[in-house]
């Protein structure tokens, strides 16, 4: 079941894909604070750090974005550099799956430059320790030697400035998150923001679409300009089969042939809300025990699903479990005789 629900409902996911669709995200990407869209509190927030870096010639303080996937979180760290005219070095966080890992790219770092570690927390817990020594004192101590006969070795690094990524802050351990200078936390983009980011992507695609068109593309993008640049291109698929039909049906058409529904809900989340209803009454019920019943991975529901589902207001979290909201009854069309009588 989940491999059909992946499969299907690629579309729709956050994540990246491979490819021709990797391709094509780096063709789309700002690349400068002006060009990026929405997020005006992390935007400006990020324009005084870097401009404040810059005036004390200096390398700008450690950054953490943190957000559910497709908001942005990799853009923004390239912009970083981008901005600051920094070199970037990117790694990620399963790369780094011991202490030696992160030694050998700290110490290739060149003065000034911004590591970007994508999915920090990820990284391995004795990595995670080093890094501390590193983001505060440009330094880490090498272990050399096992045993009684073990010592270690003080390494001085050149200054840099670490971007980290992450979809799930709550992870990170509280002395990690303590040592960056500055939080941007991502929230889902709104409809009009969306439709900002389509406009400049159909721009950069040459593509002629009527606002109505947009506007269709943006409700149903799940908050996500990912989401939204990948449904242009479908739509775009939709029109060069069918020149024939105007770009606002062409628009609902390839929607509704990838399964996205009028909320944006795409299979996934659709079979996370009727398992809730169906399977667990409505809940509560556990994330992990939730995502089992569908086959699903519990990360992949706490970090892609979930977050949408409460924003939408098609879930909420309670001290004992998820629990859908009447407003998840009616979009599934469920009668509401199956609601339990405490709902919200
Ligand atoms: N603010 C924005 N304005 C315009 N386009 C954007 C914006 N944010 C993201 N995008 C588009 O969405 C794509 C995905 O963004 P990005 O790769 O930065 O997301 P992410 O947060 O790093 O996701 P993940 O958690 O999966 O790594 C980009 O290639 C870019 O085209
Ligand atoms: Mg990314």
């Amino acid at each position: 079941m989940s491999d059909d629900l992946s499969a299907e409902g690629e579309v729709l996911s956050p994540s990246p894909l491979g490819g021709a669709e990797l391709e094509f995200e780096g063709a789309l990407r700002p690349e400068s604070l002006a060009e990026f869209v929405g997020q005006p509190k992390a935007v400006e927030q990020l324009r005084l750090l870097l401009a404040a870096a810059r005036l004390d010639n200096r390398a700008p303080d450690h950054i953490l974005l943190s957000g559910p996937p497709g908001l942005g979180k990799t853009t923004l760290a390239m912009i970083v550099a981008q901005e600051s005219g920094l070199a970037l070095r990117m790694s990620s966080g399963p790369a780094i799956s011991h202490a030696g890992d992160l030694a050998a790219l700290l110490s290739s770092l060149v003065p000034g430059e911004v590591l970007f570690i994508d999915e920090i927390h990820r990284m391995a817990r004795s990595a995670e320790e080093m890094l501390y020594l590193a983001m505060e004192d440009y330094r880490i101590d090498i272990m050399v030697g096992k045993g009684v006969g073990a010592s270690s070795i003080p390494l001085e690094l050149p200054p840099f400035t670490l971007v980290g990524a992450t979809t799930r802050s709550g992870l990170l351990a509280s002395p990690l998150r303590d040592r960056f200078g500055f939080t941007a936390h991502l929230e889902f983009y709104s409809h009009d923001e969306l439709q900002s980011v389509l406009t400049r992507s159909s721009r950069l695609l040459g593509l002629d679409l009527q606002p109505l068109a947009l506007e269709i593309i943006a409700q149903r993008s799940r908050g996500t300009p990912r989401i939204a640049n990948r449904l242009l291109r479908r739509v775009r698929d939709y029109l060069t089969v069918h020149p024939e039909v105007d770009a606002s049906s062409a628009a609902e058409a390839a929607l509704a042939l990838y399964d996205v529904d009028s909320r944006g809900l795409d299979r996934l989340d659709r079979a996370v809300l009727r398992a809730l209803i169906e399977r667990f009454g409505g809940g509560p019920v556990g994330v992990s025990a939730l995502a089992t019943s569908i086959g699903e991975d519990g990360e992949t529901v706490e970090s892609v699903v979930e977050p949408f589902l409460l924003r939408e207001g098609f879930l909420v979290r309670t001290p004992r479990g998820r629990q859908a909201t009447r407003a998840a009854y009616e979009h599934l069309g469920i009668a509401p005789a199956a609601q339990p009588p405490t709902l919200l």
